[in-house]
């Protein structure tokens, strides 16, 4: 190929002629590059913004390419796939529109970016920095840790597992008397970050699923050890994994536009967080099994009736009721609670860490299984909705 003309990394050495239409500045090809970008390459400034300087040189060399003539990559190859979409979207773009199209893309990440991170702050909250995917502060002794990822549902990507995990062991150890999640935007998270599955060679499917495995091992155990009184504000839809987890929190309150779905096989996948031991005790079984087995999802007074949730409001007021109330319990002795918390999950933690390790075992031969393979096809072929 003559100099000048490269191909977008990933596309090369390939020829072809399947047209298609998409945003010129496809967000499949923002979040392809988000996983497959270094961190060390941020530039301080997070993946989005990163990622659109690759989309710079990638806009430049396809300026001087011209139109798309490269083969449609595979459903599965998820990279090579968006970075066709891209390519393709572009269509006959010139190299002048392709940089106004990167220097309004940049200026709107940087925005972007400042904004996610000033997001839910007020005077008197101290912010705990180094989080991308999470807003977690400090203030009257409660740890809130927002899942922040609004664009996306706040879907838990393996940063976001790293990142709670720290973030847990963060507001164990500091001087707060209780820690409090809830999400950023209108869904507290639609779970497990389905693309965590794809931009998988088959070679390394099998490792894929033990290190996910492993991941998901000590995401949950964080939740089993955590030491202090642990409270779930559900501000909107929950489905998988932030369902099944809030079986492991001590007060769980919802707003009345929140729904619980855990669309496990749905998924072709199997319950987590402990919820295959904890929501027959909670529920009894026939209804946690409709629950688990059979994808029934609930709205927030149905889980409210099954023991799940604490309590209800309604969500014009619910911000207000339910922190003023958390203000209340936050001034309690912290160490009476801290102590009292730990007599309750003490007598069964031993027992939970075992049903943990178990249904991350069956989790990593559904992973490899083609149930869940074909599952995962048909979410990114149809967008298909829960
Ligand atoms: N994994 C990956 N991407 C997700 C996601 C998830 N769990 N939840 C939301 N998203 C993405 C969507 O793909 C979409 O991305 P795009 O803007 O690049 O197209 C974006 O978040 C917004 O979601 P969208 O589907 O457009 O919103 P919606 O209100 O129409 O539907 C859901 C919301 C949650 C019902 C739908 O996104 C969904 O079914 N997600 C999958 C949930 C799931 O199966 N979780 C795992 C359970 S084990």
């Amino acid at each position: 190929m003559p100099r000048g003309r490269r191909r977008p990394p990933g596309l090369e050495k390939e020829g072809g002629t399947e047209g298609g239409s998409g945003a010129v500045l496809s967000s499949s090809f923002l979040l392809t590059r988000q996983r497959v970008c270094p961190p060390s390459c941020h530039g301080g400034l997070g993946t989005e913004v990163c990622s659109g300087s690759v989309l710079a040189s990638y806009l430049r060399d396809k300026a001087t390419e011209g139109p798309c003539n490269s083969p449609k990559p595979g459903m599965l190859d998820f990279v090579k796939k968006a970075k066709w979409d891209a390519w393709n979207s572009l269509g006959s773009l010139s190299q002048d529109n392709a940089r106004q199209e990167y220097t309004k893309l940049v200026s709107s990440l940087i925005s972007a970016e400042s904004a996610g991170r000033k997001k839910d702050t007020s005077p008197g909250e101290s912010g705990h920095g180094g989080y991308e995917t999470l807003i977690v502060t400090t203030d009257n002794n409660i740890t809130k840790i927002m899942f922040n990822r609004p664009e996306k549902k706040n879907a838990i990507n393996h940063k976001m597992y790293r990142e709670i995990i720290n973030a847990l062991q963060e507001a164990a150890k500091d001087d707060s008397t209780i820690a409090v999640f809830t999400g950023n935007g209108d869904y507290y998270t639609s779970g497990n970050d389905l693309n965590n599955f794809s931009n998988v060679q088959p070679s390394e499917m099998k490792k894929m699923a033990k290190d996910a495995a492993e991941l998901l091992k000590e995401f949950v155990g964080s939740f089993i050890d955590f030491p202090k009184p642990l409270i779930a504000v559900v501000n909107g839809p929950a489905v998988g994994i932030s369902v099944t987890l809030l079986g492991l929190f001590d007060v769980v309150y919802a707003s009345d536009r929140a729904t619980f779905h855990t669309p496990f096989s749905q998924l072709g996948q199997s319950p987590e967080g402990c919820s295959s031991y904890l929501f027959p005790k909670i529920m009894g079984s026939a209804k946690a099994n409709e629950i688990l087995l059979f994808n029934k999802k609930l709205t927030a007074s149905e889980a409210c009736a099954l023991g799940l949730v604490n309590e209800v409001f309604p969500d014009s007021t619910f911000q207000k009721e339910v922190w003023a109330r958390l203000k209340a319990y936050a001034s309690l002795p912290k160490n009476s609670l801290a102590v009292s918390k730990q007599l309750l999950r003490n007598i069964e933690k031993e027992k939970l860490h075992a049903v943990n390790s178990q249904e991350c075992e069956v989790l990593t031969e559904r992973w490899l299984s083609d149930e869940c393979l074909n599952a995962l096809v048909t979410f990114f072929q149809r967008k298909s909705k829960l």
